[in-house]
This record gives structure tokens, C-alpha cells and sequence, in this order.
């Protein structure tokens, strides 16, 4: 069979970076980020569509100058569970951060959730980019860089022990023999780590799929080392068709460097379709779009949040660009860093330098729905990922691209028709890890019958 194309949705409420008035778009209900109805109808879409996940982001903490989506958001994994029970084959992934949650808790949490989905859960690793977050849970500062990405490696290690606590056959449930547990495949952790220390084991036995499929988002040196050894899916961000394939080429790369399949790391690139009649009239769109959230007072607040929502008002816009790079070490370096490096050598201003980086960039799957079609097509065949994590403004947009686009996509036999399984790992042809227990067991006893 040919290789096939993934396809998550990333759903929103009223608007994310870069989407300041979507709220108030008539067909956007003002409370849609926390209205589980709104999202249970676009899971429902998608699923209709056949697409592989649908995909929740997430942050903890606000300021007021905050995107409105951000300012009133629903916890990922509880929304991730009331989709759960509208939903049958649509995979559930959701944002959680190694960096202010415990192995034990995160373990237990998408482990239930991949119970009540019947084994539909993902996590998407993330180490937290908001300094500020930091307050929120007792600690002075955010962690540094090696720190993160040390505790997040140690973390996804500690949740996949916790996960092989049980054997597949721990339950035996014989009423005659008045067995229900056999204790020898109950197993602890006993894990001490550099970060964590955690007995176990986990309470909550294997799901259908084995274990929640892990994903990650980030792209530096340390984000892209933490994928290549654990991740199985990526959030990747969008750009050029030059800066994608690099990406992908890097990614796989690694994978295969740290002794694993690179087809068992799919990487879903980030795309915001707009599509219209003509290839004329999305451009026209794109750029209405963009025209009506181009407010400089907005870019210049969410400009800050590299640098820990550092308030840029406080420089004269037309001076040189401050000297704010160390704000970013703990916050979104890699982006602070771009943002620093090319002030400094185009010698911009505070001004010029956030114009620079918010200038009108359409995104390249804008057209009528066969340009859309023929683009994600030969992005594909060129390498740049293996699956989409599709962002639409409003849910018009996503039911545009279901009824134009994924049919094209599908007679080019590039998106199937049907779902091929009914857990996140049978659709996304990702192996069921097995269970760490059981495999040791197995030469004793292969040996034993020899
Ligand atoms: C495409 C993409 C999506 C991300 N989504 C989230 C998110 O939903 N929540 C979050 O806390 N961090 C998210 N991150 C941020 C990363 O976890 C990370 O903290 C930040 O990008 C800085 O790390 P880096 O330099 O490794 O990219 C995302 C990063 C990327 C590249």
C-alpha cells in the first residue's frame, strides 16, 4: 500500500497567537474554549472525515494581554475525556507539561483516558515556554533548558514504567478459582532518578493499545533529542517547504541515530488551510484575515512572550532593540534567540524588528481546494511530514476543507476512506510496546520449552 497521509485537527476556542478578534466572528461562540459541545462537534467532524486525532494545546499562565483562547481554556485531559464518549475511532491528544506535573499523576491520567477511549490517548510532551508558570506552583523561577528537557526525558521514562505496571494477563477475574489478581505480573517501578523518585506501581492496568502513543513539541537542540529518543509522533511548526523537509530530515535522522525506526516517529506539521472558490479569492481572504487581527499594541504585547511576557511599552519603539536575550533562556529561547540575532544584525529597531516578524506570510495551503490539494500533496512526496495538525478559524472552514479536500486527497489514495482500527496507534501503524515484564520473561521461557 502506499504511504498514506496523517491527519489531526488542532482545535481552538475563540483564537490563539496571532487570532485576537476571532471572537468576535458571529459563527464563534465567545465562551467556544470552554464550551465542550463546541469541541465534541468538531471531534465529531473530523471523525466523520476520518482524521487520525484530534490535537489540544495548552499553557498555564495568563496575563491579561493573553490571546483570548488562552484567557479561559479547558483543562486538555478533562475535555479529552467528555470527547471520549461522543467519539469511537478519532485519536485524543492532548498537551500536558513534564516540566509541572508528576510521572505518577500523568500516568494514572492518560492511562484512564486511554481506558474510557479504549485505547485512543496520546500525550503531547511539552516542557512549559512561560516563565511565569513557574509561580503557579510554588517554585521562584522556570527551569533552564538542560534542566527541562533533562526532567522531561527522565519523565516520559518514569509514565512508560508506570505504564507497564500490570502485565496484559494481571486480571485473571476467575470466580471459581476466586483469583482475581495474579500477583506476579503486578509489578513496582523502584525508579530513583536524577528528578524523580517513584516506587509504584501504577493502579490502573494496559489499555487496548498497550500505552498512550507520545508525541513532543519543540524544536531546539534538547527538544529535538527528547523526540528522537521517546517520541512517536511530533508537533511540528509550520514554514517554508525548505525549513520543513530540513526539519523532518533532522528529525528522522536523529531517530534512526538513537538506534530506533524512523517510521516510528510520525511528524505532523502545523498547516492553517484557507480555502475559497478561487485561488484568487483565498488569497483575497488570507489577507482580509490577517488585515483584521494587524494591530500593532496586540503584536507588540504577544511579542513579549518569548521573554517571559516582558512588557516591550516600556522601550521607545524606535530606539535599537533592547538587550532582553537572557529574558528568553528561560522562556522560548529558540524563538527569543531568532528574534535577538536578526535585530542585532539588520540593526533594527523595537518597531521594525516586530514587523519584521509579523509581517503578511499567507499560508502555502491557500487556494481553491485543488491547489490546497496538489500543495499538501507534493509537500508530502517531497518529505516534509507525515501527517498534517490542521488549525481552521472556524469550524465552516474545517467542514470546507472535509467536503473539498480530503475527497481529492482520497481518490489520490493519499487519505483513507476508512479507519483501519479503532485505537490512535492501529490507525497511525505505530507498534504496541510490549510490556517490559512479558518481554523478559520470554527467553526463560522459550528456554523452558527447549
Ligand atoms: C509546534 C509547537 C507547538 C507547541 N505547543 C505547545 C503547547 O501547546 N503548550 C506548551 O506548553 N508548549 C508548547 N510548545 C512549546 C514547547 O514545549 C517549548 O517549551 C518551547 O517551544 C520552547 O522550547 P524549544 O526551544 O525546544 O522549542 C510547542 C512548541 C512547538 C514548536
Amino acid at each position: 500500500m502506499t504511504r498514506q497521509i496523517r491527519l489531526a485537527l488542532r482545535a481552538y476556542g475563540v483564537g490563539g497567537p496571532g487570532q485576537h478578534g476571532l471572537w468576535k466572528d458571529p459563527r464563534v461562540p465567545n465562551n467556544a474554549s470552554i464550551d465542550i459541545d463546541w469541541y465534541i462537534a468538531q471531534a465529531k467532524a473530523a471523525e466523520h472525515a476520518t482524521f487520525d486525532a484530534l490535537f489540544i494545546v495548552d499553557s498555564q499562565f495568563i496575563d491579561a494581554s493573553y490571546p483570548p483562547h488562552y484567557l479561559n481554556r479547558l483543562e486538555p485531559l478533562t475535555l479529552l475525556s467528555a470527547v471520549a464518549v461522543h467519539t469511537r475511532h478519532i485519536g485524543l491528544v492532548g498537551t500536558l507539561s513534564s516540566t509541572y506535573n508528576a510521572p505518577f499523576n500523568v500516568a494514572r491520567r492518560f492511562a484512564s483516558l486511554d481506558h474510557i477511549s479504549r485505547g485512543r490517548a496520546g500525550w503531547n510532551v511539552v516542557t512549559s515556554m512561560d516563565p511565569g508558570t513557574s509561580r503557579n506552583y510554588g517554585l521562584d523561577q522556570h527551569l533552564d533548558y538542560t534542566t527541562r528537557y533533562g526532567r522531561a526525558l527522565e519523565h516520559v521514562r518514569v509514565v512508560r514504567g508506570l505504564w507497564d505496571s500490570y502485565e496484559d494477563d494481571a486480571f485473571v477475574a476467575d470466580v471459581t478459582r476466586d483469583v482475581f489478581l495474579d500477583p506476579t505480573r503486578l509489578h513496582p517501578l523502584n525508579h530513583e532518578g536524577e528528578h524523580f523518585t517513584v516506587a509504584g506501581p501504577l493502579n490502573i492496568s494496559r489499555s487496548p493499545q498497550g500505552q498512550p502513543v507520545i508525541f513532543q513539541a519543540g524544536v531546539s537542540e534538547e527538544g529535538r533529542n527528547l523526540a528522537a529518543q521517546v517520541a512517536e509522533g511530533i508537533y511540528a511548526p509550520g514554514g517554508s517547504l525548505e525549513s520543513a523537509r530540513d526539519y523532518y530530515a533532522d528529525l528522522k535522522r536523529r531517530t534512526a541515530a538513537a538506534g530506533r525506526n524512523p517510521d516510528h516517529l510520525l511528524i505532523f506539521l502545523g498547516a492553517q488551510p484557507v480555502i475559497a472558490g478561487t485561488d484568487a479569492e483565498a488569497h483575497r481572504l488570507s489577507r482580509e484575515i490577517f488585515d483584521a487581527d494587524n494591530d500593532f499594541a496586540r503584536k507588540l504585547a504577544a511579542f513579549g512572550r518569548a521573554f517571559g511576557a516582558y512588557d516591550f511599552t516600556q522601550h521607545d519603539l524606535d530606539a535599537p532593540f533592547p538587550d532582553v536575550a537572557a529574558l528568553a533562556e528561560r522562556g522560548n529561547r529558540t524563538w527569543g534567540t531568532a528574534i535577538v540575532e536578526r535585530a542585532r544584525a539588520e540593526g533594527l529597531t523595537l518597531r521594525e524588528t516586530v514587523l519584521a516578524f509579523t509581517t503578511y506570510r499567507p499560508s502555502p495551503f491557500t487556494g481553491d481546494p485543488v491547489t490546497v490539494a496538489d500543495t499538501i500533496e507534493s509537500w508530502f512526496a517531497a518529505g516534509a511530514f507525515d501527517g498534517l495538525n490542521l488549525g481552521f478559524r472556524t469550524s465552516d472552514d474545517l467542514a470546507r476543507f472535509v467536503a473539498d479536500v480530503v475527497p481529492l486527497l482520497q481518490t489520490r489514495g493519499l487519505f483513507r476512506t476508512e479507519y483501519e482500527a479503532d485505537t490512535l496507534r492501529g490507525n497511525l501503524g505505530l507498534p504496541i510496546p510490549e510490556n517490559r515484564w512479558t518481554a523478559a520473561r520470554r527467553p526463560l521461557v522459550a528456554g523452558a520449552v527447549r
